[in-house]
Formats: C-alpha cells, structure tokens, sequence
C-alpha cells in the first residue's frame, strides 16, 4: 500500500519509550484552527427534512444547475452510513459519472491505498462523498455557484451520517466545508470545525497523482488524521 503511495522504504513504530513519546503528538485533538468565515449559505428546509431514500431521489433527479445537463449519472456517496469517518471529495470524474459511485477511478484506486495505510476499507466504517453530485464537464473544478447550489445534499449527508471526523480532500472541498479561502497547505495538520464535527483537510488524491512528490505529506496527513480520530474516540 505505502509503495503504491510512492512512500518507502515501509518505517514501524518504534516501541513506546519516553523518548519517542516525546516525538508523538500528545493524546489529545489539536486545538480548532481559526477561519474567517463566509456568510451561512441560505437554509434549505425541504433538504433538511429528507431521510436517505428520499435524499438518494432528489439527488438523481436534480437539475438545480447546469451539471445535470451533461451527466449521465448524479453520485450521492457510497459507503457506511453510520461512518465515524467522511472523506469529501469534489466531484464525479467520467468514471464515476458512468457508474454513480464516487473515487471509482485512478484517483478512487489511491484513495482505496490511503484509506488501506491507515487501516481503512471503503464502505467499513467511512463514507465517501462530493461536493458536487454531478460530474463537471471536463472534470473541471466546480465553481462556487455549483458548490453552494449542492450544498443542501452534502449538508443533509452530514446531518444523517453524523461522523466523528470530516476529511475534506483539495480545496473545493475544504472550502464548500468551511465556507473560507482555504491553502491546503497552509491548513494541513490542522483541526477545522463544521458544526461541532472537526474537519481535517489534506491533498486531493487526483492532485497527488500530477504531484507524487506531495505524497510523503498526504502521509503525514493520513498519521494525522488517524491521530486525531484516535484521540477523538479516547474515553
Ligand atoms: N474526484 C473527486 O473529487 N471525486 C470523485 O468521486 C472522483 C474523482
């Protein structure tokens, strides 16, 4: 798995020592990172109210924007809905657009390896959304008007899912999440708040496969987001 993140050579933990507990994060979520919010998007009361059936339905049949000109298929999510996990992507791919799952293509296959490197299987225990429910044309980025018309859907996920952790995977996704500017690299290793859930964010896997030398800090990231998530569940 690591190799397939171009990560090597394979390092162990080394046994719990003072020392090397000195070099471990302490057991304990790192403090909420500051942002200067955007304005709250406006409420979606019809939204809100839906159980997954009724979500699953109107995501299918929407056309609240111009994305579902061109799809085949809207992608809600796939995976448990009782996850403690959610990984928010930003939008289907052609992949996914043919087959309504989300991360079922090249990048779908190293998130499969990220997940696997923190002892992860998609659909046990994680829940993998978008932004945006329908395939942007040319997989370009949505924009912000695209995010914020699906905002009611992956807002109404969270509410059903309720995770422990929110990861936000690249920029479009942290920003519908947060609702400010976000640098994944500056906001890396940092613990955002979305309604009382904490949001960790880190690279797109797409972006890591233009970028594989960026994947040694998606490692650092996934530690991180295990550490958290660690302490999150700590009694
Ligand atoms: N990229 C995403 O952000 N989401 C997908 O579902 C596929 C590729």
């Amino acid at each position: 798995m690591l190799r397939e993140m171009g990560l090597g050579p394979v390092w162990k933990l080394r046994a719990p020592t003072s020392s090397a507990a000195a070099d471990e994060p302490g057991d304990s979520v790192a403090p909420v990172a500051q942002v200067a919010e955007m304005p709250p998007a406006a409420p979606s009361p019809a939204t809100a109210a839906m159980d997954w059936s009724a979500l699953a339905a109107n995501v299918a049949a929407c056309r609240q924007c111009g994305l579902c000109e061109a799809r085949k298929l809207a992608v809600l999510g796939v995976g448990d809905r009782n996850a403690d996990w959610l990984f928010v992507g930003e939008g289907p791919g052609a992949e996914e657009d043919q087959r309504g799952e989300p991360f079922v293509g090249q990048a779908g296959k190293l998130l499969d390896s990220m997940l696997a490197a923190i002892g992860l299987k998609r659909g046990e225990d994680v829940y993998i959304a978008n932004a945006v429910k329908c395939r942007p044309p040319g997989n370009r980025t949505p924009t912000p008007e695209e995010t914020a018309t699906c905002w009611p859907y992956l807002e109404r996920q969270i509410e059903l899912i309720r995770p422990k952790l929110i990861v936000a995977l690249g920029r479009p996704a942290a920003q519908t999440l947060l609702r400010t500017e976000i640098k994944i690299g500056a906001a890396r290793g940092k613990c955002f708040d979305y309604r009382g859930i904490p949001v960790v964010v880190s690279y797109h896997p797409a972006y890591l496969l233009r970028t594989p030398l960026d994947k040694a800090r998606a490692w650092e990231d996934l530690c991180f987001m295990r550490h958290t998530m660690k302490a999150l569940k700590a009694p």
